[in-house]
């Protein structure tokens, strides 16, 4: 079962990143699946959101530091947007920790459509930004 599929419209054509974004849309589907099953427990979701967490951190500074070599001019932009997401996730693991009730399908969703607005919005500004530099 899964909240979202991968579409090509949200291709940044770069395969790097178009593969960390579907590996992302991955752990949160995982999410979901988790929220569904009943063999849902802390454990495994706690291993989610740290998953989620620690790609997402990884993904973010292999797109910043892409940014800076090839002279994106929108990067601190950028930047601040990624920090409000990381934030985001470590608001919900830190309310998660103390309360397992407080991680809702709602969360996943949020954190979800953030995502793909991100990715069809402030990526595919990066996105337009190569395209054109390589014409
Ligand atoms: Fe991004």
């Amino acid at each position: 079962m899964k909240i979202i599929e991968w579409d090509d419209t949200y291709s940044v054509g770069i395969d790097q990143f178009d593969g960390q974004h579907k590996h992302l849309l991955n752990i949160l589907n995982d999410a979901y699946a988790m929220f569904k099953s009943k063999e849902s427990d802390k454990g495994k979701l706690s291993a989610i959101i740290q998953s989620l967490s620690d790609y997402t951190a990884d993904h973010f500074s292999q797109e910043e530091a892409w940014m800076l070599e090839k002279g994106y001019p929108k990067r601190d932009e950028h930047i601040l947007e990624h920090g409000k997401f990381i934030g985001k996730i470590s608001e919900f693991d830190h309310h998660f920790r103390e309360d397992t009730a407080y991680l809702s399908m709602g969360i996943v969703m949020f954190l979800k459509d953030w995502l793909i607005q991100h990715i069809l919005k402030n990526d595919a500004e990066y996105s337009e930004f190569y395209r054109l530099r390589q014409q």
